[in-house]
């Protein structure tokens, strides 16, 4: 199978995970696409989906399923969103499609958060994929100074603006052995909007894609 066919088995099986009758969270990405695919064979059993990106929204719109502003509703009771990587503790890095601010309040304001990747996003050490980290631009080469002080080497995704006007620096060259640690330090340099760590709000359940049907990780 491919690995876009091993997303899409992990996405599907998204819909066993879910709380219908509510709102859904939905995040961003060639995974999350497969899963507003999904969501929409069983929409008239939900009440409608908060969505993370303006990319999000579109595709649930032109599947007619409702898209409500996240303060009109109140807490949601599933959110389901891809990863970059995930480590055995559903520790997560976010944000290659650059959606990071709004999935990470997205999760935060949901009760269960379902994240859907094929299987070869489980890794061991977080920091293989460049972590991205959005800033205000006029910020961009202050934090990037920063972030050279805490040992990481951060490039500047060039072309590409944030649905809320900001940039993206991608770091690479870290082996994160502490998340929480480093997603509290990333977050107090000034100039920072989010990073894409999802560690101190973890994912609750992990569906990943593989040849022998969608395996579920609970975290560690
Ligand atoms: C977007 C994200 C995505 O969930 C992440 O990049 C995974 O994408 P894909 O499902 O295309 O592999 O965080 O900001």
């Amino acid at each position: 199978m491919t690995a876009d066919e091993l997303k899409k088995q992990a996405a599907y099986s998204a819909l066993d995970h879910i709380t219908t009758g509510g709102i859904i969270g939905v995040g961003t990405g060639s995974t999350v696409n497969h899963f507003i695919d999904a969501l929409a064979t069983i929409k008239g059993k939900i009440d409608g989906a908060v969505s993370s990106s303006i990319v999000s929204t579109k595709r649930l719109e032109a599947h007619g399923i409702e898209v409500f502003e996240l303060n009109e509703v109140g807490t949601i009771q599933s959110y389901v969103d891809g990863a970059d990587e995930a480590n055995h503790y559903l520790q997560l890095i976010k944000g290659g499609g650059g959606a990071l601010t709004r999935e990470k309040i997205i999760a935060a304001a949901s009760e269960k958060f379902i994240c859907i990747a094929d299987e070869s996003k489980l890794i061991h050490v977080l920091g293989k994929f460049p972590l991205p980290v959005e800033v205000v631009p006029m910020s961009r080469s202050y934090v990037a100074r920063e972030i050279v002080k805490l040992g990481g080497q951060p490039i500047y995704r060039e072309g590409f603006v944030t649905d809320n006007s900001n940039v993206i620096l991608d770091v690479h060259g870290w082996d994160i052995m502490e998340p929480i640690s480093l997603e509290k330090t990333l977050n107090n340099i000034v100039g920072v909007v989010t990073n894409g760590l999802f560690a101190m709000r973890p994912a609750d359940v992990l569906l990943l894609g593989s040849e022998d049907g969608t395996k579920v990780i609970n975290p560690k």
